[in-house]
């Protein structure tokens, strides 16, 4: 097969910038290891930026997200014993949406599918070869047992935290920044009615808990818990008297349901520089992964495509490479900015194993200064909503 464009990860980065590609008349070919049943069914975040969401529609791939999405303006931030509400839409204008990004998924891969696109699930043996030429490709087995090869202009490795594409970069010729944090999640799916109309992050003595949502009659929560924690040893009677603990020293009070998905979810900083080498270009989590408090990674990917399906349109239109050079730049001044910002809210709200109370008080005044103060709180909006694509 032969196209402008080899796309290797068909999750929501890979898929959008097929997407947008097309829009602009060019031809790519999507790849991906994993089935769409697989990809459909690992629960990841549900929060959309305001421009996310913008280019969920205007990019004609969902306007479901306007009907089955729940528009939140603001948070509420719990600590010190009470609970404070964050209203972004009154100090930005603008509002996130709560929409489960496997939802984002199956829009997608719909959208792809209705215009004819060649997206290939559960292929195996996936490797890129000439990525310093102008005529890189990908080869792999596909689903019947087929051996592949896509030959292309550029090659996209949107293929995720755990990318092959990314380990093609010599590295001689990148750079990469790392930063482990002592904190992990247990996350959890519930049968439950919501037990707020917003979501609440709560800082607590006993640890962070965010109390979010996916429909009327699924809840998603999360309890900050050690890296190495036995999930077996968490029956769903412990769970709950864990979260209610937690949320109840700030007077928050939970609705319980049966649980139906227990997970263990570990953090991570890292940013890989630069994000093209040669005919590669890399696109979300195969690029940086940021730790999950404010749910940035599926925001910054898309924001990635954003950019990336610009310069490439230029790239493959005046046949000159040099366009894709802005590209790393204007991902990553976006990229650094939500690193800090997930960096802050997850250090503001987490509960340090050597935590003293100097440590405790001082977190509270931090969180006391950005709901009482407007440019504290303005501050915290503007990331959370997210910054205009640059
Ligand atoms: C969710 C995840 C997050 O990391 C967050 O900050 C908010 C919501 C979620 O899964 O719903």
């Amino acid at each position: 097969t032969t196209t402008q464009v080899g796309i290797v990860g068909g999750g929501p980065a890979g898929l959008m910038l097929s997407h947008l590609l097309a829009l602009q008349g060019i031809d790519s070919v999507v790849v991906d290891n994993r089935t769409r049943w697989d990809i459909e069914h690992t629960v990841r975040a549900g929060i959309l930026e305001r421009d996310s969401v913008r280019l969920l529609v205007d990019a004609g791939v969902s306007d479901r997200v306007l009907h089955e999405g729940d528009e939140h303006d603001g948070i509420e931030l719990a600590f010190g014993g009470a609970s404070h509400r964050v209203d972004f839409k009154e100090l930005t204008g603008a509002s996130v949406w709560l929409y489960p990004q496997t939802s984002v998924f199956m829009d997608l891969a719909d959208a792809r599918a209705a215009a004819g696109a060649d997206v290939r699930f559960g292929v195996t043996d996936s490797s890129v070869h000439d990525l310093t030429t102008d005529a890189p490709s990908i080869r792999f087995v596909d689903a019947d047992g087929t051996a592949q090869e896509v030959r292309c202009r550029y090659v996209i490795g949107a293929d995720g935290s755990r990318s092959m594409c990314r380990n093609e970069i010599p590295e001689t010729a990148r750079r990469q920044f790392f930063r482990e944090y002592p904190y992990a999640w247990f996350g959890i799916i519930c049968e439950a009615p919501k037990s707020a109309p917003e979501l609440i992050y709560s800082h607590s003595d006993r640890g962070f808990a965010l109390i979010s949502q996916r429909t009327e009659t699924i809840q998603r929560m999360y309890f900050q818990c050690d890296p190495e924690e036995d999930i077996d040893a968490w029956s769903d009677d412990r769970i709950w008297a864990e979260l209610q603990a937690r949320v109840a020293l700030n007077g928050h009070t939970l609705k319980q349901g049966p649980i139906t998905e227990k997970a263990v979810l570990r953090f991570r900083s890292f940013i890989n520089e630069p994000m093209r080498h040669g005919s590669l270009l890399l696109a979300g989590d195969a690029a940086h992964t940021v730790p999950p408090t404010g749910a940035k990674g599926l925001n910054l990917a898309l924001a990635d495509v954003r950019v990336l399906a610009e310069v490439l349109e230029r790239a493959l239109r005046t046949g000159d490479d040099e366009v894709l050079e802005e590209y790393t730049d204007r991902a990553l001044d976006r990229v650094w900015r939500s690193q800090h910002f997930s960096y802050w809210m997850t250090s503001m709200l987490h509960r340090h194993r050597d935590a003293t109370d100097f440590d405790i008080q001082r977190q509270v005044a931090e969180l006391r200064s950005v709901v009482g103060s407007r440019a504290g709180s303005t501050y915290l909006a503007e990331g959370y909503t997210g910054w205009p694509v640059g």
